[in-house]
């Protein structure tokens, strides 16, 4: 059998509702996997919730439930996540729980190896460490008691916890990035992690005693802990494949094609995920891919700052598919960008209805107009003009533009691509003057010019497909076509004169009315 292309999403906090941030890397991992799945089979995208450790004991008391009570309210939460990924057309293969059963069994068993193994020990921990980003750190990392991370005051702690020995593997893994160049992208966040490893590793405290915090999966050689939430979470993209429970269908998914996530935790994914899998003598993952942040009003979202936007309140006001748009169009992979209504609404405007929307609606409009709502046929062109000819070559490179840009999540050239096409065909309007030619009555010479517009459309209909599949399926809908882009096979993105004469439209409301 052969390997899967196997995506993850990170894990999400169930201690309070998905905003922009958790909803961009869904929508994200959704484009790619669509598009993968449009052209090879074997795509498994996988994504859940991280349930465990102390943000979610935290959230469980302030939402007025007793501890011990941390599964009852997660359980509530769990669901308006899944209600969301649901809104926003996000097609994943299987959704992983760190409350799973298997899971927990999972952990246990990697904890027990790697103890046998000798990899893990016990000592008198003295030291800081945040709450909020449950990490510990060193004096020196931390001199003046604020969280390096969140710059957040932290706390001083005196205790005995369980270690894995990461120390041991640094050198190992500043060889592996620097000698594989697509393991972290995009590039730049490689020379964040390297220049983290220049100051020398410390052991990753991977458990916490229960009489502190008592919510996580509890280390089976020893029953007064809990395992560290991030080493419990980390894990899922193991466990959630088989391992080591189905070892033949772990084998079909591992090594991961790419963990995306956000710029926050890219240490945890490119430091000590790799490590422990080291550890455990498996495989890490292909590429990890760090995303930027959704800042609003110049700040980072945060519930402290009382500024979260709601991605169920913008896509009831704006639709889904504007929603997936903007936010892979309005800044590259990778970077950060600002959120706003009004440059989400100046992108609806001008690229969805000025653009695309009324491209398919004037085009269809002189189809019934000149051609009784049927496709014109338009096999013997009479027009043979620069214009014609530069716009098909554009529209037929669109198919290779996106073999090449969204493997490599770079959303923004592939879009770039085809409204390229877009905007030549809104100009061959213009220019070629459809109405003129009519009422000059010369009729093949307009049936080139508008079989070429809705060859255009049908070919930038099947490419928006994994960034909005609504919209993809309506214009392939008015267009006439019996099948959608997802029954279709992918390679008549590259076919010029697919569209048969004689077709029946079906014109309806606009894709984008103005706002
Ligand atoms: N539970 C951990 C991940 C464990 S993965 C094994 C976690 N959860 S989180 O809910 O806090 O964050 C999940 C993701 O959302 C992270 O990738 C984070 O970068 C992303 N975002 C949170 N706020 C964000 C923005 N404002 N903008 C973009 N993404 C951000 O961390």
């Amino acid at each position: 059998m052969s390997k899967s292309y196997y995506l993850t999403t990170p894990l999400y906090y169930v201690n309070s509702k998905p905003h922009i941030g958790h909803s961009y890397t869904q929508i994200a991992c959704d484009t790619v996997a669509r598009f993968l799945r449009q052209t090879r089979s074997d795509v498994f995208f996988m994504t859940g919730t991280d349930e465990h450790g102390e943000k979610i004991e935290e959230a469980t008391i302030k939402a007025g439930f007793k501890e011990g009570e941390e599964k009852k309210f997660v359980d509530g939460i769990v669901p308006v996540f899944q209600g969301l990924w649901k809104a926003l057309g996000i097609e994943y293969d299987y959704f992983i729980r760190t409350t799973d059963d298997y899971h927990i069994k999972t952990v246990q068993a990697v904890l027990d190896r790697l103890h046998k193994g000798g990899k893990i020990y016990k000592k008198i921990y003295k030291g800081w460490f945040c709450t909020p980003c449950e990490t510990f750190w060193s004096e020196n990392q931390a001199p003046e008691g604020i969280c390096p991370d969140c710059k957040r005051p932290i706390e001083r702690l005196n205790e005995s916890n369980y270690f894995l020995k990461i120390s041991e593997y640094q050198q190992w893994l500043i060889n592996h990035i620097n000698s594989h160049p697509d393991f972290i992208k995009p590039y730049f966040r490689r020379n964040e992690v390297l220049g983290f490893l220049k100051e020398e590793l410390l052991d990753l405290c991977i458990s916490r005693p229960k009489s502190r915090m008592g919510w996580g999966i509890e280390v089976p050689f020893d029953k007064e802990y809990v395992t560290y939430v991030w080493f419990d979470a980390l894990i899922n993209y193991i466990s959630g494949v088989g391992y080591p429970h189905d070892m033949e269908r772990f084998k079909r998914h591992w090594p991961a094609d790419v963990h995306v996530i956000g710029k926050d935790i890219l240490r945890h994914h490119a430091v000590y995920w790799p490590i422990m899998l080291q550890a455990l003598e498996i495989e890490p993952p292909k590429t990890i891919f760090a995303h930027g942040w959704w800042i609003i009003k110049g700040e980072k979202m945060s519930k402290s700052k009382g500024n979260i936007v709601d991605p169920a309140d913008i896509i009831s006001r704006f639709g889904v598919d504007p929603y997936r748009y903007f936010l892979l169009k309005e800044v590259q992979f990778g970077m950060d960008g600002a959120f706003s209504e009004e440059a989400l609404i100046a992108r609806y405007n001008s690229d969805l209805a000025n653009d695309l929307g009324n491209l398919l609606s004037r085009t269809l409009t002189m189809v019934e107009k000149y051609f009784g709502a049927e496709v014109p046929d338009a096999r013997e062109s009479v027009l043979r003009t620069q214009e014609i000819e530069g716009l098909k070559k554009k529209a037929l490179a669109i198919g290779g533009e996106m073999e090449k840009r969204l493997p490599e999540f770079d959303f923004v050239g592939a879009l770039a691509a085809i409204w390229e096409a877009i905007g030549m065909a809104n100009k061959l309007i213009e220019e070629s003057k459809p109405w003129a030619l009519a009422k000059e009555d010369k009729k093949g010479e307009l049936a080139t010019v508008i079989y070429t517009l809705l060859e255009v459309l049908r070919i930038t209909g099947m490419a928006i497909y994994p960034f909005m599949p609504q919209t993809s399926q309506k214009i392939w809908f008015q267009l006439g076509m019996e099948l959608s882009p997802q029954e279709t096979a992918y390679s008549v993105i590259k076919k010029w004169g697919d569209l048969k004469p004689f077709q029946k439209i079906r014109k309806s409301s606009p894709l984008f009315p103005r706002i």
